[in-house]
């Protein structure tokens, strides 16, 4: 009990989207306790109800267990928040500028209510887990001591975030690696008794220095976003060539340098992280004189990816006067996240070209609806079966679990038989076996 008690300490996070309140709620569990900070009173109230503001699959249930056990507990008073506070999680949002670079006006005003709500003279770590370029740890050092003359208790460091939305409480509680970009021996203890509970073997805490850190972070996210464009243009080369893309994704895999994940052709890559942090990189090469083929070309290829997959509509069927059928709102399954999804952006396309779309995710519905209300002609269904006779294709853009098996007898009544296969996600040999037309991206 004593060493729980030695290892367990008041925590806070600034911010209370996705990835703070999944860090938050880990932490509360783990032991430690953990206000979490949002300027939203909205936002406070909803979460001290146990109201989680978007789907993530654990987030929920974790979340009410650490506010009934007293662990969690949610605030916009930064004072009552600091109080006694060892260390500092900032997960605000560092959104896109037109430039690409990340904005981080959130970031600024966090820091300045940070330095006129703590306590003076108390040494307390700032961990940085926001996307941000590299360089941004030691600006906001130099920012901080421009508004605060407290500055030097106040310790930067950066730790970045590996979170995938959809399975983002298990990748906090399982980590494959834990960055902390520091040179600072304080910060090192610390950070090995926040993350006691997490770190499952010698090797998870990586201790680097700062700007390694942070170039990590988008160096792992760009190289997964070129895995998922090389594959893109594979597919491309497939259909020229009669190859079949699920073959050499099987023939890919099975070598461990290459491994076998990431490897899915389709529509390509949303979400508010790849695109984010693709031309965060690529600022970073301009800002430093630098070139970044690889991570344009990734950019490159994903950008074009939809318009290779609406040539094959346009190539299968007349759309003008059509009736289509989309199945997936969101960027990927298990998220109401519409972010960057290649989903939406593929409806706000075809909306101008047909005369209706019929539209159903099983979870992104309000926000699809919220997104969508301009588009008069797309149509939120029920279920994912409803008025399928009346169209004249399906189009699956989105691969929910749920759409993996469809029923076969429910698919015959499309007008043309006819099924675009966005994700490589159905079985196209069954399909054609039941007299459907199968499209698929990089197979037939
Ligand atoms: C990503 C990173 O995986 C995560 O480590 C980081 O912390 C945040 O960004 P996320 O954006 O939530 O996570 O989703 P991810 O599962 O990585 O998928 C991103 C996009 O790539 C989705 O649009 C998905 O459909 C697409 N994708 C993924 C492919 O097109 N092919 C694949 O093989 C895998």
């Amino acid at each position: 009990m004593v060493i729980e008690v030695i290892l367990s300490m008041k925590i806070a996070v600034v911010g209370s989207g996705y990835v703070g309140l999944v860090t938050g709620a880990c932490l509360a569990e783990a032991g430690h306790k953990v206000f979490c900070i949002d300027n939203d009173p909205a936002k406070i109230r909803s979460l001290r109800k146990s109201q989680v503001p978007f789907y993530e699959p654990r987030l929920q249930a974790i979340l009410s267990r650490a506010q009934a056990s007293g662990h969690l507990k949610f605030t916009s008073s930064y004072s009552s928040a600091l109080k006694e506070v060892k260390a500092i999680f900032l997960c605000v949002g560092t959104p896109p500028t037109k430039s690409g670079k990340p904005n981080l006006n959130y970031l600024e005003q966090a820091i300045t209510s940070i330095s006129q709500s703590c306590e003076p003279k108390k040494t307390i770590a700032i961990f940085i887990k926001s996307t941000v370029m590299v360089g941004a740890n030691a600006y906001a050092q130099k920012y901080l001591k421009k508004i605060s003359k407290f500055h030097n208790k106040l310790i930067f460091a950066s730790n970045p975030e590996f979170l995938k939305e959809g399975n983002a409480v298990m990748d906090f509680k399982h980590p494959e690696r834990i960055i902390i970009g520091t040179d600072n021996t304080y910060i090192k203890d610390l950070s090995r008794k926040i993350y006691k509970k997490f770190d499952h073997n010698p090797s998870i805490i990586q201790f680097t220095a700062v700007e390694s850190a942070e170039l990590i972070k988008y160096s792992s996210n760009a190289f997964l976003a070129t895995k998922i464009s090389f594959m893109n243009e594979i597919s491309r080369l497939c259909d020229a060539v009669g190859a079949n893309i699920d073959e050499i994704k099987a023939g890919m895999g099975a070598d461990t340098r290459i491994g076998n994940k990431f490897l899915n052709a389709g529509l390509g890559f949303g979400g508010s992280c790849f695109p984010k942090d693709l031309d965060g990189l690529i600022m970073n090469y301009k800002d430093s004189g630098l070139e970044s083929k690889i991570a344009e070309a990734a950019k490159h290829v994903n950008a074009s990816q939809l318009g290779y997959f609406l040539q094959k509509i346009e190539s299968n069927i007349t759309l003008k006067n059509s009736t289509l059928l989309v199945w997936g709102l969101s960027f990927k399954p298990e998220t109401d996240d519409l972010r960057e999804s290649i989903s939406i952006k593929l409806i706000k396309t075809l909306s101008k070209k047909v005369k209706n779309i019929y539209v159903y995710d099983p979870v992104s519905m309000k926000n699809g609806k919220k997104l969508l209300s301009d588009l008069h002609n797309v149509i939120f269904l029920k279920h994912q079966y409803e008025k399928i006779g009346g169209c004249d294709a399906l189009i699956l853009a989105t691969e929910w679990k749920q759409f993996q098996n469809p029923a076969i007898e429910k698919l015959l009544k499309l007008k043309n038989r006819l099924v675009f296969d966005g994700r490589n996600f159905l079985n196209s040999e069954l399909l054609k076996e039941n007299n459907l037309r199968y499209v698929g991206i990089g197979k037939k």
